[in-house]
């Protein structure tokens, strides 16, 4: 069943690779000749475009220069160019590779192409976006050599080594803003062509971009939409194929993975100094696959396949555009997955888009639209006009829910609130983000307070609690706590805990968490295990599965109380040490640190 298949998409391509003349009927895109496109493969993680050199004995197939960058970042360093004093770092791309051209001829084969060749290429020149905030760069390289050199150099009010830095944070995002303009060698002349450096593991492309770059494809009309289908979390429209039969292809599923977002944090772009979240949408996988044949079962058919996404533009309402800078659709190099990013004014504002496309999706995704086109079998087209591809809108956890309109227009403001108010937010060296629940640096607010003053919170700008319902939202789905300690003798402790979760009002808070991250903490002794799947308790809310009130025996905080508890942080502030347990402390293994200060951050 396969080989006929593949026959049949081979006549249908020779059909297309036969039209006469093809190159010269494609609009001449800004003054080169237009590719025509073949395939579009992934191979080691970098992907490899390919084009039909279109020479009349052929097919002769020409894979594109790979400009992709295989070493990791991470060590990367400075250096000084001697003749002009400059201080760059360099970067090594990939241009050519025997390795991934044999594995392209491989997956070239059912084609039965007469050559598979590198494209001749005679130079590259580098340069960046407007807004970029690299400027001065050079791509320096000879033909016929596999790798070139990418140096940027720095501007003389930042130094190389602040530059290697950010580029270690945030390589992806700088790379993408390379532009090579390279001259490749088709037909006897030299045309040029734009390309962008993509990044081994990582490349996602602008379809739009790099699309230009081929004639446009027919638009197939061998199709006939037969039924949208529901899955689980999102739906996808389903075609049969006239020519062959039982022959069933998926338009790709643009459906928004909301698991990969509560994993993921608030990013920042240095090389446009912003901050960004990234929205990760599934294009096609195998378990809807799998479930889109299962459905089409009274159709008999014989092969269920998904299309490619060859391009999607989107329209934005203008309460979006209003607020965020929507970047464009980036589509990864196996078709499987794109991401969309969502550029902020400030921190603040991303916290708050993150909240709102963990808890309620649909709030975020309504005001996008989608026009998409799909290649069906690498040689035509299907354009789904005001297509508007579905999301999966389950929420995971609870969002806010409000009964009367009083409560419901307090909610939005007590988010904005909680957060903003109080100096919240904090970047580590490693480049993640948390966000503040709990701090007690000067003792200037007692943590004796009632279940209603724990839920809403309290404090000011050194010693506050942000709240159960604000932590309970902060921690939709599961996020990483961090805790941080001072003791008497100024040493700094810190812990670190994955899957921290706590629940809404009506399970009386309860708080979870996966386990422990040892590689990440600097205490040996995990204190909060007590806690785990406890219901928090204050002093008159005794919630705790001791017979009097833990909160009453330990200093009349509010706390996840077991029976009791080995980590009291919401404890007495002291202004010495003590080794009371009503006071702040940590249970270490076999007696109790007396902590002078105590955070608690989620990350966000
Ligand atoms: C190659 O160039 C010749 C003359 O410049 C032109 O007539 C021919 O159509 C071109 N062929 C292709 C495949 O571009
Ligand atoms: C990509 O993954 C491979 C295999 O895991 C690894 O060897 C390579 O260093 C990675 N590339 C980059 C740029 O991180
Ligand atoms: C930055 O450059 C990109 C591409 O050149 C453009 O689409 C975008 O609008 C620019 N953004 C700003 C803030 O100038
Ligand atoms: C590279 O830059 C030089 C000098 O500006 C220019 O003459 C040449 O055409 C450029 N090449 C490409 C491929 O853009
Ligand atoms: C659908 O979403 C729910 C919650 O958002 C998740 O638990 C479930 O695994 C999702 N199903 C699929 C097929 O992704
Ligand atoms: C969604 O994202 C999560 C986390 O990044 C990932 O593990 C998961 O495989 C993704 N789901 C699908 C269906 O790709
Ligand atoms: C401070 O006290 C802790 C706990 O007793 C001990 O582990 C640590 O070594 C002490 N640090 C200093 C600087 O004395
Ligand atoms: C905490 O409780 C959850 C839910 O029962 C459990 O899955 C997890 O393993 C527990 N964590 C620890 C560290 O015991």
């Amino acid at each position: 069943m396969k080989m006929s298949l593949k026959n049949a998409a081979l006549s249908l391509l020779y059909f297309y690779l036969g039209v006469s003349g093809q190159v010269s009927q494609c609009a001449p895109a800004a003054s080169s000749l237009r590719l025509r496109f073949v395939a579009q493969l992934s191979v080691n993680g970098c992907a490899l475009f390919v084009h039909d050199t279109g020479a009349s004995d052929g097919p002769h197939l020409a894979v594109e220069p790979l400009m992709c960058v295989t070493r990791s970042l991470k060590s990367l360093s400075p250096k000084v160019d001697l003749i002009t004093q400059q201080m760059y770092v360099s970067i090594p791309v990939l241009m050519t590779d025997d390795g991934m051209l044999a594995e392209a001829q491989r997956q070239l084969q059912h084609l039965s192409p007469k050559s598979v060749t590198f494209a001749a290429v005679s130079e590259v020149n580098a340069s960046t976006d407007a807004n970029s905030t690299v400027r001065s760069i050079a791509f320096i390289w000879s033909p016929h050599e596999s790798v070139g050199d990418l140096r940027i150099e720095t501007d003389m009010d930042r130094s190389a080594y602040e530059l290697s830095s950010e580029l270690q944070l945030s390589s992806v995002e700088s790379l993408q803003r390379i532009r090579l303009s390279t001259k490749l060698f088709l037909n006897g002349t030299y045309q040029t062509y734009q390309y962008r450096v993509s990044t081994q593991n990582h490349s996602f492309f602008d379809p739009s971009e790099y699309r230009l770059r081929y004639c446009p494809l027919p638009s197939c009309r061998q199709l006939r939409f037969i039924r949208s289908i529901s899955l689980e979390n999102c739906s996808v429209r389903v075609h049969q194929r006239l020519d062959i039969k039982g022959h069933f292809l998926i338009e790709p599923l643009l459906c928004y993975n909301i698991s990969s977002l509560s994993s993921e944090s608030i990013r920042y772009d240095f090389s446009r100094g912003k901050y960004y979240l990234k929205l990760n949408l599934l294009v096609q996988d195998e378990a809807s696959l799998q479930t889109v044949r299962t459905k089409l079962a009274d159709f008999s058919p014989l092969s269920v396949e998904f299309m490619r996404l060859w391009t999607a533009e989107r329209s934005v309402s203008s309460s979006l555009s209003a607020r965020f800078e929507v970047g464009p659709l980036m589509v990864s190099a196996n078709w499987r997955s794109a991401q969309l990013r969502l550029y902020c004014s400030s921190l603040n504002q991303c916290g708050a888009a993150r909240f709102s496309a963990l808890s309620e999706p649909v709030d975020l995704w309504r005001h996008l639209k989608w026009r998409t086109s799909s290649l069906v079998a690498n040689q035509c087209l299907l354009m789904s006009h005001k297509h508007l591809s579905s999301w999966r809108m389950k929420t995971i956890g609870s969002s806010p829910s409000c009964s009367t309109y009083n409560s419901c227009r307090n909610i939005p403001s007590l988010l904005r609130s909680k957060i903003v108010s109080f100096e919240t937010f904090r970047s580590l060296p490693d480049g993640r983000w948390f966000v503040t629940i709990q701090q007690r640096v000067s003792g200037s607010v007692s943590f004796q307070r009632t279940w209603a003053e724990y839920e809403t919170g309290f404090g000011h700008d050194t010693d506050f609690w942000i709240g159960l319902s604000a932590i309970s939202l902060l921690s939709t789905g599961g996020a990483t706590l961090r805790v941080e300690m001072r003791l008497w003798n100024g040493s700094e402790l810190h812990a670190e805990y994955a899957g921290f979760q706590v629940g809404d009002a009506s399970s009386r808070y309860r708080m979870t968490y996966r386990e422990m991250l040892p590689e990440r903490s600097t205490v040996s002794w995990d204190a909060m295990e007590h806690s785990n799947r406890s219901r928090f308790s204050t002093m008159d809310a005794d919630n705790d599965r001791r017979s009097e009130s833990c909160s009453d025996g330990y200093g009349k905080g509010g706390w996840w109380f077991n029976n009791c508890m080995h980590f009291n942080p919401n404890g007495i502030f002291s202004t010495r040490e003590t080794s009371d347990d009503a006071y702040m402390s940590w249970f270490s293994r076999r007696r109790w640190l007396a902590l002078r200060q105590v955070l608690l951050l989620l990350q966000i």
